[in-house]
């Protein structure tokens, strides 16, 4: 069975492969019958001459002669082509005047050799032409028996085929001619048909391709040719199948997250109590680290809530414009007391730089960044925080002059759960992957970069320009 790759070629193959057939049978039969009037035509003007030559008898001793005048038999014998012979012959085929030895008969031409061929027309066929060998030649011969004045007599006229070939040479060449540009322009107008019928299909790829996973809204099908409709259809329901997916099992994330702070809220209080009271040493040790995870437990929960939320995340039209200098500068209060506590001395750097955005979820990525900084920088380090824009571009950076990470760990720390081994912080492994995914959320770009001072890391985060953003030098 046919099994094509390419629709295209299926139809060129389907529309090509009949026309040609059709029209090589079609020219196949305009030749054939091209060929019978202008064999007559010919002929009739063979059968002409032989009449002039009737007209050129007299009688003479116990017989007839042939008295053609030199002009007349220069213009019977004339031909820009072919070579033309003249013979009169009684009616039993004897020779009486002009060239001898032409045929007579179509199947057995006369040869000087042979003995003279019955009569070869009857009284009832007055005149025939036929094809038949002169000298070894292809010829036509065309016969009349005619009454003169020397009697009835047999005028043969005999010429070679070179007008008829030409003439056939010259019809399969035109019908070539048409027929190749008829196939041409059926050719070019297939492609073209195609190249248009298909453009819906490249329409539909480039909607999907310029899409982000998260954007599940269903694709436009107002402009989809009916064939297509169903197929956008369905790739919609799919969408909206994996669009509720997704919600359910986010929600599920989200509300088990929640569902775990409160018992954890207690928990911690319970414990922070319990180290009120006074308690032997080895007790007191083993309840300082059931708080010290409970609130790693407390973190990891609030971090699991914030991909949850990414991921239900607005979709790009709900993006408001927000200047990131704001949502910096209103998380200073949260972040300074941290810093202060692990004796890290953070600094700010505000410049405007307006983003299309969801200010909750960058303030968001900016914790995350400002948090790893923090812990992982240590004591006695300095962190900065910067907003600007950047070759007209908005940019939000965090730099500190800690311990950096190593080059090839950089491609690993965006993964979920996936922490350097050795980072003596504790930790989930999912910040990094929460600044990942926000960044994707708003089309931003998280590059991992050395500090300026050599040591220590810079996290870049360019955002796409938003057109709303007053600019500053860079
Ligand atoms: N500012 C930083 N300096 C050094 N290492 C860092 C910094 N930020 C992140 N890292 C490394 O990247 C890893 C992933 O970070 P992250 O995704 O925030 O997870 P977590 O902080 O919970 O370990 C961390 O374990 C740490 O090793
Ligand atoms: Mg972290």
């Amino acid at each position: 069975m046919l099994k094509p790759r390419s629709l295209r070629g299926l139809i060129l193959l389907l529309v090509a492969v009949p026309t040609t057939l059709v029209l090589v049978a079609g020219s196949l039969y305009d030749y054939l019958a091209a060929q019978r009037p202008a064999t007559e035509a010919y002929d009739q003007a063979l059968f002409s001459a032989t009449l002039v030559l009737s007209q050129h008898m007299e009688p003479a001793d116990g017989g007839a002669r042939l008295r053609l005048p030199p002009a007349v038999e220069a213009a019977l014998r004339t031909d820009r082509v072919d070579r033309v012979f003249l013979g009169v012959y009684t009616l039993d085929g004897r020779f009486v005047g002009g060239d001898p030895g032409l045929p007579l008969s179509p199947l057995s031409p006369l040869s000087p050799l042979s003995p003279p061929a019955p009569a070869p027309l009857d009284a009832g066929e007055p005149r025939r032409a036929f094809d038949a060998q002169l000298g070894g030649e292809p010829v036509r011969v065309a016969q009349a028996r005619l009454p003169s004045q020397a009697g009835e007599h047999l005028f043969v006229v005999v010429e070679t085929l070179g007008k008829r070939s030409g003439m056939a040479r010259q019809l399969v060449a035109n019908a070539l001619v048409s027929n190749v540009a008829t196939i041409a322009v059926i050719t070019l107008t297939v492609l073209l048909a195609a190249a248009v019928g298909l453009r819906p299909l490249v329409r539909l790829r480039e909607q999907l391709m310029a899409r982000s996973y998260r954007d599940l809204r269903p694709l436009e099908v107002s402009d989809a040719p009916t064939e297509l409709a169903p197929i956008v259809h369905e790739i919609n329901s799919l969408l909206q199948r994996l669009d509720e997916a997704t919600g359910t099992q986010n929600r599920f994330i989200a509300n088990a997250a929640h569902q775990l702070r409160t018992p954890l809220a207690g928990l911690k209080t319970q414990i922070e109590l319990a180290r009120e009271q006074a308690l032997p040493p080895e007790a007191s040790r083993l309840l300082g680290q059931a708080h010290g995870a409970t609130e790693r437990l407390a973190r990891l929960i609030s971090q699991l809530l914030a991909l949850a939320r990414t991921e239900a995340g607005p979709s790009g039209d709900e993006l408001q414009p927000v200047d990131l200098a704001a949502v910096l500068g209103a998380g200073v209060q949260e972040w300074v007391p941290s810093a202060l506590a692990l004796d890290v001395d953070l600094g700010f750097e505000l410049a405007p730089a307006v983003v299309r955005g969801d200010p909750i979820l960058l303030r968001e990525l900016a914790a995350n960044l400002i948090d790893n900084a923090i812990r992982y920088a240590g004591p006695g380090s300095h962190v900065t925080v910067r907003s600007r824009q950047s070759g007209g571009m908005p940019r939000l950076e965090v730099e500190d002059n800690g311990p950096g990470i190593p080059e090839a760990e950089r491609p690993h720390v965006m993964e979920r759960f996936y922490r350097v081994p050795g980072s003596s912080a504790s930790g989930s492994g999912l910040g990094l992957a929460i600044v990942g995914e926000i960044a994707a959320l708003h089309q931003a770009r998280v590059e991992l970069r050395d500090a300026h001072a050599g040591r220590g890391l810079r996290v870049l985060v360019t955002f796409p320009a938003s057109g709303t953003g007053s600019s500053s030098p860079a």
